[in-house]
């Protein structure tokens, strides 16, 4: 019986992005044998030199270490990711993209792709674990797709293990989980599952169904929207009475049964997840025969609330053409170089169709921002930013926007109008300042 200390699990992870490589590196951190694979080759020599494709808190370091302790590899190959230095890989995880299509549905089919690639390669059991976000039943396509290309018919399980970090704090996420939650078809995939996450002091680990544990990725980033869209709600009735977002919030928060987590009003949410997650469930619950109403009201208060920098900014300026308009953070939130479904695109995009100008800054993402948002100004500092321009927009609450010498912008700025996307400053003090200041939700 090998139960009683923590066993090496040879294991490939499928994808090397914000999910793949986070999870391949906190794997063998915990002590486990990785291969991270990608089909992106650049990607994977990145790797191989110790540069990282993203901007993660911590992760560089990490890499390198398990890479110099011999326990994480990196390859652009599925074949040798599953058979790697003579060890076959007991558990392969899924991790590759899931975007949405235009009807809001997820795009799966690089999922196929990847189960066709692993039947091609598997030469004994198996558990082939999905970890990307997909729709309930897309474990069971994995499983019908490697059937029909297992020629063999090598035994395996195909198991969902949902991934709930978050980026700019992902490696502390995955290794310090709230729960882990695993759907496992069978006993033996769950000794698997529990191998893995073993090592894992504390983790909470949930077993349930395969179609539970799909459920519950959606499930949960669908109620997080829900609970952002509900307080930019209330902070739009918040500015039409005189109440303040902040002390609502905090009220709010106070009681147990709601929490103060996600009751920050803002500019509304966006980044790879929320948007994308919501639509698909609206989209997968339509399909199943109910008409998930909810979700559609979450997604129109998130796409008018987008727009709120640019109504205020209106209120202000009057007329924004021949106007120009700093924007203080581009990516969807701090400590994340992710432009994916930014709202800042579509503030851009607003704020140019009303012919105004726009000076946009953001201190990790910006060489991101320059694939997505095109015809304006990226500037070099925050400093450089604002000069000159007839209104500042904060769009991301970054550590350094909150240390500005506000002196240096009112010397900089063309008029002081000051829009606060995401309450980080202090209304009395900016107004003590000199600047005409306005927030979410407070007088
Ligand atoms: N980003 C997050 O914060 C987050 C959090 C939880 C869950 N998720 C989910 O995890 C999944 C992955 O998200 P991500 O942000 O890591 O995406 P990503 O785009 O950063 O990474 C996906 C990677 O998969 C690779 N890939 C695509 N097709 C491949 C193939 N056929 N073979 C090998 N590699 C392939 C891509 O090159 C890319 O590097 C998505 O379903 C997402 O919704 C993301």
């Amino acid at each position: 019986m090998k139960n009683a200390k923590n066993e090496k699990v040879n294991i490939c992870v499928i994808g090397a992005g914000y999910v793949g490589l986070v999870s391949g590196t906190c794997f063998a951190e915990i002590g486990h044998r990785v291969v991270c694979v990608d089909n992106d080759p650049k990607k994977i020599k990145m790797l191989e030199k110790g540069v990282m494709p993203i901007y993660e808190d911590g992760l560089e370091s990490m890499v390198k270490k398990n890479v110099k302790a011999g326990r994480l590899h990196f390859s652009s190959s599925i074949k040798e990711g599953m058979f790697h230095e003579g060890r076959r890989a007991e558990a392969v995880f899924i991790a590759v993209g899931t975007p949405p299509r235009d009807d809001g549905s997820a795009e799966l089919s690089a999922i196929e792709k990847v189960s066709e690639e692993i039947a091609n390669n598997i030469t004994g059991y198996t558990v082939i674990v999905e970890k990307s976000t997909v729709p309930v039943e897309t474990c069971d396509w994995i499983s019908k797709t490697i059937n029909r290309y297992n020629k063999n018919s090598v035994p395996f399980d195909v198991a969902s293990n949902p991934e709930f970090l978050r980026e700019g704090t992902a490696v502390g996420d995955f290794l310090n989980p709230d729960r882990v939650v695993a759907g496992v078809p069978t006993k033996e995939a769950e000794a698997v599952l529990k191998r893995i996450y073993k090592p894992m002091k504390g983790a909470k680990v949930l077993f349930t169904s395969v179609k539970s544990a799909e459920l519950i990725k959606h499930a949960s980033n669908s109620f997080l929207s829900t609970k952002i869209s509900f307080i930019n709600a209330v902070a739009n009735v918040c500015e039409k009475t005189g109440a303040n977002i902040e002390d609502v919030a905090k009220g709010m928060g106070l009681d147990r049964r709601i929490g103060p987590a996600f009751l920050k009003a803002g500019i509304g949410f966006g980044g790879f997840c929320f948007p994308k997650d919501l639509e698909a469930f609206y989209w997968l619950s339509k399909r199943k025969g109910y008409d998930f109403e909810l979700l559609k009201t979450v997604k129109d208060i998130n796409e008018g609330q987008k727009l709120w920098l640019v109504k205020k900014a209106e209120e202000e300026l009057w007329n924004l053409a021949g106007k120009t308009v700093a924007m203080l953070g581009l990516a969807f939130k701090p400590e994340t170089d992710d432009m994916r479904f930014a709202p800042s695109i579509d503030v851009v995009r607003e704020f140019l169709k009303r012919g105004a100008k726009v000076r946009g800054y953001d201190p990790v993402s910006q060489e991101n921002a320059k694939r997505v948002i095109k015809d304006i100004y990226f500037a070099k500092d925050a400093y450089d930013c604002v000069k000159g321009t007839d209104c500042v927009c904060l769009v991301t609450e970054w550590k350094e926007f909150s240390a500005l010498d506000m002196k240096k912008v009112l010397k900089t700025v063309k008029h002081p109008i000051f829009i606060d996307g995401r309450n980080l400053y202090n209304p009395a003090k900016m107004r003590g300042l000199g600047f005409t200041y306005t927030s979410v939700g407070r007088q």
